[in-house]
């Protein structure tokens, strides 16, 4: 990547906490990253390490207990004017998971695509609405009649398709999709993400895409930033982190990627990740730049075998 990047969301030390007194959960310990305009970042992990939560405190659905996030210069977590509130509305949208649960059953696609528009443009005239419903439906491939139907009538993928829609119609300049092709059938789930590939490259949009699994992450992903437990352990260029995974928990996620050939799946070694190699009872892990644009938590002494790693690498 060139270095002329511009950042488009920072997020500095992220904590989010659930609950609170003695009940209370921290599913986030403090995260960094920066998202560079129009890029493909992917952040991935296990099940429960905190990634949908992350998404959620972006969207500002949870409050941050720590550190802070900024979108395009401006700080978005924790209070903020009214009309950067609007502007985060429309600028930032969500695609979910599970296209099946997520769509309001009662609704007609109509009401569920132009949702946002209804929030937001309060005045908007029927007839323009509608053209922009119809537009949007257009945009993911979808008929305009579609607009007069409820979701039952649908498939997994077109109802995927009427949730970009929903998310398309607001203009965005950053889409957060949250694992939005897991709950789809296998056969379908490269339509979707060729789709939000076009989409991207037509209108210079900025994704976080979210999954679990790296397999998918290396064909779409620009940067690739690992999260377990609640905390960013790996980020780096997708390439990078194929070619020279350093952390221990990366190198495991890296293992357990099925290949294609069968000789070599049947002879492979899945590795499995022991958080007890790490001793940071004194020598306390930081997050540290280890090769340009290579992030990674580690100690002193960790930080001095990754490099020792990286100098028999080049
Ligand atoms: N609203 C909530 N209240 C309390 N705990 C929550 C809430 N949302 C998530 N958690 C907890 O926070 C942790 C992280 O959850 P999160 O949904 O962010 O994980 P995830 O990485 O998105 O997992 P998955 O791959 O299953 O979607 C989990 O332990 C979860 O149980
Ligand atoms: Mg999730």
């Amino acid at each position: 990547m060139s270095a002329e990047k511009e950042v488009l969301l920072d997020v500095k030390d992220l904590q989010v906490t659930f609950g609170n007194g003695k009940k209370s959960f921290e599913a986030v310990h403090g995260v960094n990253f920066q998202v560079y305009k129009g890029e493909t970042f992917g952040l991935v992990g296990e099940s429960g390490s905190g990634k949908t939560t992350i998404g959620r405190a972006i969207m500002r659905i949870y409050p941050v207990s720590g550190g802070e996030i900024i979108y395009k210069g401006k700080r978005i977590s924790g209070k903020i004017s009214k009309q950067l509130d609007k502007q985060m509305i429309q600028e930032i949208q969500m695609i979910f998971q599970d296209p099946m649960a997520s769509l309001n059953e009662r609704a007609k696609v109509d009401y569920i695509v132009s949702e946002g528009l209804l929030n937001t443009h309060k005045h908007m005239k029927k007839e323009e609405r509608m053209e922009r419903v119809h537009q949007a439906l257009a945009d993911v491939g979808l008929l305009p009649e579609f607009a007069s139907r409820f979701p039952h009538e649908f498939s997994g993928g077109q109802r995927q398709r009427i949730g970009i829609a929903r998310a398309l119609i607001m203009e965005p300049s950053f889409i957060i999709a949250d694992e939005p092709i897991s709950a789809l059938d296998v056969s379908i789930r490269a339509q979707v993400l060729n789709l939000l590939a076009k989409l991207q490259k037509e209108r210079g949009l900025t994704y976080l895409f979210i999954a679990h699994d790296l397999s998918v992450m290396r064909f779409i992903s620009d940067r690739i930033a690992v999260i377990e437990h609640g905390k960013i352990v790996e980020l780096a260029p997708t390439e990078k982190l194929f070619e020279h995974p350093l952390h221990p928990y990366t190198q495991a996620l890296l293992s357990a990627i099925p290949t294609p050939n069968p000789d070599v799946e049947k002879n492979k070694k899945v590795l499995v990740y022991d958080e007890s190699v790490h001793d940071y009872s004194v020598d306390k892990p930081s997050w540290i730049e280890i090769e340009p644009e290579h992030y990674i938590l580690a100690n002193k002494k960790e930080e001095e075998e990754y490099r020792k790693t990286l100098e028999q690498h080049s």
